[in-house]
């Protein structure tokens, strides 16, 4: 079986959150599985990744968008470092950029990395058996499929679309009509939300199958999904809940070349604590104390707008018992707000970046991470922190509650309902009185290295969707 996955991120060539985590590993436990053949294809970026590995060019043609001829490069990486065939898609002025978003004319480069994929498989008569979309900005292929003569030769081709988050819909006006490719006219409706251009509600629409990224929050999009409740009652018989897993060989405390010392399930304890040595000392820290961590987009859904209350109320109410570190960027608000109160903690240490490295050595060091979030479709922090022995502290949502049980019913972590800064202080205080009860506390951090949130059993569940 062959599939293409599209994606716009996919790590480690460009990576902006968890979608490029599962897609960078989800076609690489794939292709474990006898008889199938799972690639990547993805917009070209400049990055490292990129210049480093070696590419062939398997297409050079050209495509019309709207009043403009462009070129259409794609080039397969040489060999399959990934564990699966990486091809990245050239369009110089649209698909040669620094980062998959934060670009004025986003909408018109999703649209052109979508033709431009669909023109060359046609053109080159390559025909997979499944194209298997994420997220709203490839969400426009499985109707292009299917309504664009210009791709006649896919026509039939199954389409998997997976929401990755259902806050984001790629909402555009019908005037941006003219930059897609040309389709059937009596079809529009397939591609209107409400007056505008919605891919997300057209992937829905148009797809075979499509699932969320766990069934927690699927269950939670029939209910609440941003206007799109209606579309996925009434698609409810294409829907299901997958949840992701985590690639166990990039995120391994035994081998994870980011850490200053690797340590295995029996020795954590002490591996734990030299890392967190080492990491209180970079940022003033004292290593005696318990460490919480969040890594994060600063973004209303993952609750960030929580956290200067949460790191001052904390602090205070504990009087200064809590050490706090925040690694993440993203609203304006939320960052001055936080530079702010670092100046004033010294219990409170502010990394403002991405920084893939720190975020290894952070969920190794810390003995709690919390996740506040108002929405989260799966989460993979919290797993990357089990697997490094730390315990999450994590509101009670989506793939959270899917894959965090509370301690008070046999669980490995801290469960909290309420979207708040209070419930999340809350839950720092209770985390705090199992910090101190060292027996309570190791039986935890042993456990949570147990736990098996690998991917090979979510591929099984991915392949048994393609199957259908
Ligand atoms: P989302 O995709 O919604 O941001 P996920 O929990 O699925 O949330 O995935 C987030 C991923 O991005 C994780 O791999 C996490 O470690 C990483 N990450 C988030 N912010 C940063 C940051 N500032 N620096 C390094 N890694 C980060
Ligand atoms: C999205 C979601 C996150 C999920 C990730 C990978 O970015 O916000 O919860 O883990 O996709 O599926």
């Amino acid at each position: 079986m062959k599939i293409f996955n599209l994606s716009i991120e996919c790590y480690p060539v460009a990576k902006v959150g968890g979608l490029a985590d599962v897609v960078g590993a989800l076609p690489k436990y794939l292709n474990k599985i006898e008889g199938v053949e799972a690639s990547v294809i993805m917009p070209w970026y400049n990055k490292p990744f990129v210049h480093e590995h070696r590419f062939e060019v398997v297409f050079d043609g050209w495509i019309h968008q709207f009043d403009q001829t462009l070129q259409v490069i794609v080039m397969k990486e040489r060999t399959k470092v990934l564990g699966f065939d990486l091809y990245l898609v050239k369009i110089p002025g649209l698909l040669d950029r620094d980062n998959p978003y934060g670009y004025w004319d986003e909408s018109q480069q999703f649209i052109a990395f979508q033709h431009g994929v669909l023109h060359w498989l046609s053109a080159m008569k390559i025909r997979p058996d499944i194209l298997h979309c994420h997220d709203y900005h490839t969400g426009l292929v499985p109707f292009m499929v299917e309504n664009c003569p210009e791709f006649s030769f896919l026509k039939g081709v199954k389409t998997i679309g997976t929401i990755h988050n259902g806050e984001y819909q790629g909402q555009m006006s019908w005037q941006m009509a003219k930059y897609l490719p040309w389709f059937d006219g009596s079809k529009k409706g397939l591609l209107d939300w409400d007056g505008f251009i919605n891919p997300l509600a057209s992937m829905i629409k148009c797809c075979h199958e499509f699932n969320a990224v766990s069934g927690g929050y699927m269950a939670e999009l029939f209910e609440n999904f941003r206007g799109l409740e209606s579309l996925v009652q009434q698609e409810h018989q294409k829907a299901h809940g997958i949840i992701n897993g985590i690639d166990t060989e990039v995120w391994d405390p035994m081998t994870d070349s980011f850490l200053d010392f690797n340590y295995a399930q029996k020795d954590a304890a002490k591996g734990k604590l030299k890392n967190k040595i080492e990491l209180c000392e970079e940022y003033g820290l004292d290593p005696k104390l318990p460490l919480f961590s969040f890594i994060g987009r600063f973004a209303v859904e993952k609750g960030a707008d929580f956290l200067p209350e949460i790191v001052r109320k904390s602090i205070q109410e504990t009087f200064g018992a809590i050490n706090i570190i925040i690694l993440g960027s993203g609203e304006k608000g939320i960052e001055y707000q936080l530079s702010d109160l670092s100046y004033h903690f010294s219990n409170f240490a502010l990394d403002l970046g991405y920084k893939e490295y720190l975020s290894h050595k952070i969920y190794a060091s810390s003995d709690f991470l919390l996740m506040p979030s108002r929405v989260e479709p799966c989460g993979l922090n919290q797993m990357y922190a089990m697997r490094y022995g730390t315990i999450p502290i994590v509101r009670y949502t989506g793939g959270l509650r899917d894959t965090v049980e509370d301690i008070s019913t046999g669980g490995n972590g801290l469960n909290f309902t309420e979207a708040s800064a209070d419930a999340a202080v809350h839950g720092i205080h209770r985390a705090l009185h199992i910090y101190y009860q060292k027996d309570l506390m190791k039986d935890l951090v042993q456990s949570n290295m147990s736990l098996d949130f690998s991917w090979e059993k979510s591929a099984e569940t991915y392949l048994d969707l393609y199957k259908m």
